[in-house]
């Protein structure tokens, strides 16, 4: 059985761009209000007591967008603390990055992964929302501060739509050819925007593969990491392209993580609702944190059971209450 010791962190439910992939064009979204969060030292305290105790040393923090959470900063500083945190990684749109990146790392976050669907500024709004003004430059400057402030490995990830951005892979993938920056590929995965689904709304990662590897060939690569993604090479670039191919080579069999929501509930697996706990309540109500390592203990156990498959997948999207940005994607 497969070791679980990732845990992602959603540290807000809202997030600044409405990207068509995961949030649905006509979703009139709930969200969270302030008390409903956990805290910042509830947050600490239930890695401190609780995953850690249960063997958890990865952390990545989520959104929705995780840079609008407010004191972030010493949110990821008293975390790097904890002695046991092997690594302590971000997932983020990067539009509030540039006055943030320094900080984060100073504070001790290690790794930043990025999303970056476009390097066309029509595109990028096409796909990210149209706010009057182009968000393309504050974003692609908020990379580059990642990439000055020291983040290394510094991972682009790229939702592939047939159609919207897919004619662009290979002006992503020589992205890596002079910058240590580690592009991915992600098959779309059938949430959050249910009608963007059909047979043609994700392409295999086989196919990007064989484009890539026409032009300038492909080799084995390797870079840190705790999630599912393939990692290739071109030929003396100095990143890396990485494949993320959740629907052609479904890897739900070996997942290595588990979920805990803006507002507390631990989830076995990022689509499995029936399965969560409530520990934020729990806390609140002064259950002993033995308690509550009793009930991470009972997840670790029955996760192998509850994974979702996505290749059992079928475009009926209407079970799922959460977008994909609510649930931390
Ligand atoms: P690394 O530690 O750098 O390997 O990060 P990661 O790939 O685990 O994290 P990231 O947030 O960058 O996730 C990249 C993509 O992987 C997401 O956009 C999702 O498409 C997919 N992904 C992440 N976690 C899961 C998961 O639990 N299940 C599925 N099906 N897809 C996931
Ligand atoms: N399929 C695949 N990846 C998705 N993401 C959001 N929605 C989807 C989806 N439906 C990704 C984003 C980002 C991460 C948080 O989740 O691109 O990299
Ligand atoms: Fe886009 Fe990520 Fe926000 Fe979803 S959570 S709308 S993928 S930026």
């Amino acid at each position: 059985m497969n070791k679980v010791d990732y845990l992602r962190i959603s540290l807000i439910d809202r997030c600044n761009f409405r990207c068509r992939y995961c949030v649905p064009d006509d979703a009139e979204l709930q969200y969270l209000l302030t008390p409903e969060l956990l805290t910042n030292d509830e947050i600490v305290t239930l890695l401190r007591e609780v995953f850690i105790p249960t063997g958890f040393r990865k952390f990545r923090l989520t959104g929705g967008e995780p840079l609008l959470r407010p004191n972030l900063v010493e949110l990821v500083a008293a975390i790097a603390q904890l002695p046991e945190v092997e690594d302590l990684s971000m997932t983020t749109n990067a539009f509030l990055l540039e006055n943030l990146a320094a900080d984060l790392y100073e504070a001790g976050l290690n790794r930043l992964n990025i999303s970056l669907d476009s390097l066309n500024q029509e595109t990028f709004d096409q796909i990210i929302g149209n706010y009057g003004k182009s968000r393309w430059e504050p974003t692609w400057r908020g990379i580059l501060a990642a990439y000055d402030a020291g983040f290394n490995p510094l991972k682009l990830n790229v939702v592939v739509i047939p159609g919207v951005n897919d004619h662009e892979v290979l002006d992503l993938a020589a992205l890596t050819l002079e910058r240590n920056w580690h592009v991915r590929f992600i098959e779309f995965m059938p949430i959050g925007n249910g009608e963007l689904f059909d047979e043609r709304t994700w392409i295999p990662s086989e196919e990007l593969r064989q484009r890539i590897r026409k032009k300038w060939g492909l080799t084995e690569g390797q870079i840190q990491g705790n999630g599912p993604a393939d990692v290739f090479q071109i030929p003396g670039a100095k990143g890396t392209v990485g494949f993320i191919s959740q629907m052609s080579e479904c890897f739900c069999d070996r997942c290595n993580r588990m979920r805990l929501s803006a507002d507390g509930w631990l989830r076995p697996c990022l689509l499995n609702e029936s399965d969560q706990i409530d520990l934020k309540s729990a806390l609140r109500s002064n259950v002993s944190t033995e308690v509550l390592r009793d009930k991470v203990k009972y997840l670790l156990e029955i996760k192998p059971d509850v994974n979702f498959k996505l290749r059992d997948m079928g475009t009926d999207q209407g079970q799922y209450s959460r977008t994909m940005s609510q649930i931390g994607g």
